[in-house]
C-alpha cells in the first residue's frame, strides 16, 4: 500500500478507500476526502473547522506548536523590525516585497485611494452618536458596494487589484470618520503628504484649531512606529474566522467590498478581534492585583461564563510571537508616554498568575496578541471601543489577499458545508393525519 495515502475504512459495509494526502511545503499533510460521500456514502463532522483545510494558500504559515508565524515565508520578527506597514501589505497581497519604486507607487496609490466620496461621508450622518464604531464599520464598508459596483467585475484582475487597493487606502479614513462622529467632531480629510499611520493618526486627533501634525509637520514618531508595528502584527493569520468568512462569502461571486464587510462582523466577536476591548473591560473588572486569584479561579470554573480574554488561541499552543513582539513595545511605549497605567500593571499580574496554574499549563493557554495590544492602544488615546476598528484597518490587507489569491484560481467552488442533521423524522401535519 502507498504511504501517502490514508485508509479510511467503514466498519459498518467493510468498505474502505484510499485517500491521497496532499503535501504542504511547511506544515501537516493533509488528506483529500471530497470523494468521501460518494465513496463511502458519509460526511465529516468538525465543528470549528478544528481539523480541516477549507483552502490551499501561499500567504501565511503558522506553526502553532513552536510560535512561528510566517508571511509569505518571512519570519514576522523581521518583518516588523524592518518593514513598513504598506510594504508588508503589499507583500501580502503580491507575494514578493516591493522595490523601491513599487513602494513609492504603490503608498501614493494608496494615499490617492484614501479618500471617501462625499455621499459615502454623509452616511455617518444616520448613525446615532453612540452607535459603537465597528457597527458604523460594518454598515459603511459594505456601503463601498454601493458606490463601486458598476466598475466591479470580479474576472478583471485590474479591477480586482484596484478594489483590494481601494479598501486598504480607505479602511483609515472610513475608521477615523467613526471615531469623529462618535464623539461629535468634524471629519477630517486623508493627507497626500502624510504616511498611512502619520494620516491615520492625524484624521483621528486634529482639531481645528490644532492640527495633531502641527505646521512643522511634528508627530511623534514613537506613536508612529508603534502604530506601525501593530498594523503588521495583525495584517494576516491566515484562515482565522474573519478571513474564512470573507472567502466564504466570496466563494459565491459577491461583491468583494460586501465580502469585507462580512470579515468585519466576523472580528467583532470578542473570541476573534473583540478580544482587545474586551481585555481592557475585564481589566477594569479585575480592578486590582488582590483581585486577580478570584478572577483566576473564576476563569477555570466551568459553571462561571467568565474567561480570561487574550488567553489561549485556537493555533498557538506554546506562544503566540505577537504577543512575544507587543509585550516589549508595550514597555517602550508606557515608558515613553511615562504613563504608569495601572492597567499594565495589572495585566503584568494576570500574566505571571495564569503562567504559573496548572490549569493554563495544562490546556496551554498563553497571552495572545491582544493581552497587550489594548494597552498599547490605551497609550496612544486611541479609545476602547475603537480597538477592534484598530484590527479591522490592519486585517484589510489580509482579508482583501485572500480574496485576490481566491479569486486567481481557475474554478473556485462555492463553499456549502454539510450538517449532521438530529431533528425530528418526516412527520405530517396532525390535520393530514386526520383526513
Ligand atoms: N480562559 C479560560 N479557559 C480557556 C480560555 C480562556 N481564555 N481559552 C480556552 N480555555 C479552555 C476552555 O474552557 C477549554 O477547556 P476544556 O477543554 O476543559 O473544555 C480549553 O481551554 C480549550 O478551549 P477551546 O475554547 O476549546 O479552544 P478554542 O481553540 O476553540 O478557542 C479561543 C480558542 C481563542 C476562542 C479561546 O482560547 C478564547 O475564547 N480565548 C479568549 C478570547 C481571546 O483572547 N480571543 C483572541 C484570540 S487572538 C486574536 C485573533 O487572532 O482573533
Amino acid at each position: 500500500m502507498a504511504n501517502n495515502t490514508l485508509l479510511i475504512k467503514h466498519t459498518g459495509t467493510g468498505k474502505q478507500v484510499e485517500y491521497p494526502l496532499l503535501k504542504s511545503t511547511l506544515g501537516a499533510e493533509t488528506v483529500e476526502i471530497r470523494n468521501l460521500y460518494k465513496d463511502l456514502g458519509c460526511f465529516t463532522h468538525d465543528p470549528g473547522f478544528v481539523a480541516t483545510a477549507s483552502c490551499t494558500s501561499k500567504i501565511t504559515y503558522i506553526d502553532g506548536d513552536n510560535g512561528i508565524l510566517l508571511y509569505r515565508g518571512y519570519p514576522i520578527e523581521q518583518l516588523a523590525e524592518h518593514c513598513e506597514f504598506t510594504e508588508v501589505a503589499y507583500l501580502l497581497m503580491h507575494g514578493e516585497l516591493p522595490n523601491e519604486r513599487e513602494l513609492q507607487d504603490f503608498n501614493l496609490e494608496i494615499s490617492d485611494r484614501a479618500i471617501i466620496h462625499e455621499s459615502l461621508r454623509k452616511f455617518f450622518d444616520g448613525f446615532h452618536y453612540d452607535a459603537h464604531p465597528m457597527a458604523m464599520l460594518v454598515g459603511v464598508v459594505g456601503s463601498l458596494s454601493a458606490f463601486y459596483h458598476s466598475e466591479m467585475n470580479i474576472k478583471d484582475p485590474a479591477q480586482r487589484l484596484r478594489a483590494a487597493t481601494r479598501m486598504i487606502g480607505k479602511m483609515p479614513t472610513i475608521a477615523a470618520a467613526s471615531y469623529r462622529h462618535s464623539v461629535g467632531r468634524p471629519f477630517v480629510y486623508p493627507r497626500m503628504d502624510l504616511s498611512y499611520c502619520e494620516n491615520f493618526l492625524n484624521m483621528m486627533f486634529s482639531r481645528s484649531s490644532q492640527n495633531y501634525i502641527d505646521q512643522d509637520h511634528y508627530i511623534d514618531q514613537d506613536f508612529v512606529k508603534a502604530l506601525n508595528l501593530l498594523f503588521i502584527l495583525h495584517a494576516d493569520h491566515e484562515q482565522n474566522a474573519s478571513t474564512s468568512t470573507v472567502r466564504l462569502a466570496a466563494s459565491t461571486g459577491a461583491n468583494p467590498y460586501a465580502c469585507v464587510a462580512a470579515g468585519i462582523a466576523a472580528l467583532w466577536g470578542p473570541a476573534h478581534g473583540g478580544a482587545n476591548e474586551a481585555v481592557l473591560n475585564m481589566l477594569a473588572e479585575i480592578g486590582s492585583v488582590e483581585n486577580v486569584p478570584k478572577y483566576i479561579a473564576k476563569a477555570k470554573d466551568h459553571e462561571d461564563p467568565f474567561r480570561l480574554m487574550g488567553f489561549g488561541h485556537r493555533v498557538y499552543k506554546n506562544f503566540d510571537p505577537r504577543a512575544t513582539i507587543i509585550r516589549k513595545t508595550c514597555h517602550e511605549v508606557l515608558s515613553k508616554t511615562q504613563t504608569n497605567d495601572p492597567l499594565f500593571e495589572l495585566a503584568l499580574a494576570v500574566e505571571e498568575h495564569a503562567l504559573k496554574d496548572e490549569y493554563f499549563i495544562e490546556k496551554k493557554l498563553y497571552p495572545n496578541v491582544d493581552f497587550y495590544s489594548g494597552i498599547i492602544y490605551k497609550a496612544l488615546g486611541i479609545p476602547v471601543d475603537m480597538f477592534t476598528v484598530m484590527f479591522a484597518i490592519a486585517r484589510t490587507s489580509g482579508w482583501v489577499s485572500h480574496w485576490l489569491e481566491m479569486m486567481d484560481e481557475p474554478t473556485t467552488p462555492i463553499s456549502r458545508p454539510r450538517q449532521l442533521y438530529v431533528g425530528p423524522t418526516q412527520r405530517d401535519l396532525a390535520i393530514i393525519k386526520n383526513l
